[in-house]
């Protein structure tokens, strides 16, 4: 199997899984989703989810890549379940689709960041500006993907691995230093208790859905990444273990990301938090916000601050598009042998051009930018991929813990965990996944998928 790559030890899966996981979901997403969603309140919902729900999901997940050392759609076919391969070719097809407008994101992010270095700060004035100037953005979009394909073409261990073990322990040092200075800064209180102190009126079933949808997306779960990552670890390791450091760093740095921005934010605005409800809020959020922010530390240290910030974005937005770009090169050079390099060329050119709508779909045209229409009025091209991609996460969830307790049998799960783990048999965190992914998972998914679903498409609020 050395042909295929591995990670050269634990660390290295780790901190790859872990790189998948904490990106601009956390940075990015999670503070605006927060706000979005009323704050604390949200806060609770997402971290109940990623615990309870999340990690079996992700254990399953790494548990079938490790046991058949194949790609998401060639695991299945391994185990001697062909049927079941939809699953993985559902998870390639998300993978696709999230990295189409992930990346066109990542670029914006990374455009900021030379922004920020010539102190711009104007233009969070101009943010439809920026986002509509094709051939700016365009320019991004295109280094980041190159970026991307250049540490995926580098293989498992010499690419991805090394890649994470740089940036990761760069990006955690970087919001620690971010999070010291905005706890600092005047009405800096007024956001943590935005971001803490729940308010319960605000659970909705939009909030409830927004939730879990955060916590699937935020843990790279539902379409395979980690069948991937799994599939390049080795049998020795421990596989629970590694899953729940991977959950912690993930939960861990998306709530200190908030403990960064909503003070940020509080100051920016006075302490009136109800900016993020309104229609700087969403996506635009940390790009509108935060230049004013940096702008009143003066032109030196507010152009260095800024570019640290933005800098770090990308860093952890970088670490993922490598693992959304692996899942379907894997497939690619595992089951049409195709050399990796051929392979990555392909796919992630491929995958720019399915990302053009969304990259037009902030201003460029009219049409990608709000002709879909939806339950809460029209939207743009890019928040449709979006939130189509997440619910299909839930949906590929489900099917996962589905699969793996009733079709592929527990048992069999069980065995391969306890590869690497001593005295898995007789210890709490088995009975625990063996109650959640026979029981807890495959309903709550279910339901809450039915639920979301026509919630966000129909409108229709069934809670
Ligand atoms: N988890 C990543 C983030 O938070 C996004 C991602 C989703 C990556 C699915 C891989 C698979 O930014």
């Amino acid at each position: 199997m050395a042909a295929r790559g591995a990670f050269s030890n634990r660390l290295g899966f780790i901190l790859a899984a872990a790189g998948s996981a904490v990106g601009l979901g956390n940075i990015w997403k999670f503070p605006f989703e927060v706000g979005l969603g009323g704050g604390a309140a949200f806060v609770g919902m997402y971290l109940l989810f990623c615990f309870l729900l999340c990690f079996p999901v992700m254990v399953t997940e790494v548990a079938i890549g490790r046991k058949t050392q194949k790609n998401a759609i060639g695991a299945f076919n391994s185990l001697g379940f062909k049927k079941w391969n939809f699953i993985g070719k559902l998870g390639i097809f998300c993978g696709i689709l999230i990295l189409s407008f992930y990346n066109v994101i990542a670029g914006w992010a990374f455009g900021y960041f030379f922004e920020m270095a010539v102190g711009n700060f104007s233009i969070s004035q101009n943010f439809g500006v920026y986002t509509s100037n094709v051939l700016k953005v365009g320019a991004y979009a295109v280094v980041f993907m190159l970026f991307t394909a250049f540490f995926v073409s580098k293989g498992v261990s010499g690419g991805i691995e090394r890649l994470a073990k740089i940036l990761m322990p760069s990006l955690i040092f970087m919001i620690f230093c971010l999070v010291g200075y905005a706890l600092t800064l005047p009405n800096a209180f007024e956001g943590i208790k935005f971001y803490l102190v729940p308010d319960l009126s605000e659970i909705t079933m939009s909030t409830v859905g927004g939730a879990l949808r955060q916590a699937f997306f935020s843990l790279s779960l539902g379409m395979g990444a980690l069948i991937t990552y799994g599939s390049y670890l080795s049998k020795s390791d421990n596989i629970v273990s590694s899953a729940a450091f991977i959950t912690l760093a993930d939960v861990g740095i998306a709530f200190i990301a908030g403990l960064m921005i909503f003070p940020l934010v509080a100051f920016n605005n006075g302490g009136d938090m109800s900016l993020v409800q309104s229609s700087q809020a969403g996506p635009a959020l940390i790009f509108v916000t935060l230049p004013g922010v940096f702008e009143t530390l003066g032109a030196g240290l507010g152009a260095f601050v800024g570019a640290f910030f933005f800098l770090l974005l990308s860093f952890a937005a970088l670490t993922s598009t490598v693992s959304l770009l692996e899942v379907p090169v894997s497939y690619v050079v595992d089951e049409w042998k195709l050399d990796r390099k051929v392979a990555v060329g392909a796919v992630a050119l491929l995958i720019f051009i399915i990302g053009l709508p969304s990259m037009l779909a902030n201003g460029a045209s009219g049409f990608f930018s709000g002709s879909f229409t939806m339950p809460g009025g029209s939207t743009d091209f890019l928040s449709l991929a979006a939130l189509s991609a997440d619910t299909l996460l839930l949906f590929g969830g489900f099917f996962i813990v589905t699969f793996a307790a009733y079709v592929w049998k527990k048992e069999n799960l069980h065995e391969e965990l306890a590869e690497g783990f001593d005295g898995y048999h007789a210890s709490f965190v088995k009975t625990f996944i063996d109650f959640a992914i026979s029981y807890v998972c495959p309903v709550l998914l279910a339901i809450l998928f039915v639920l979301v679903f026509l919630n966000n498409f129909f409108g229709i609020n069934l809670l």
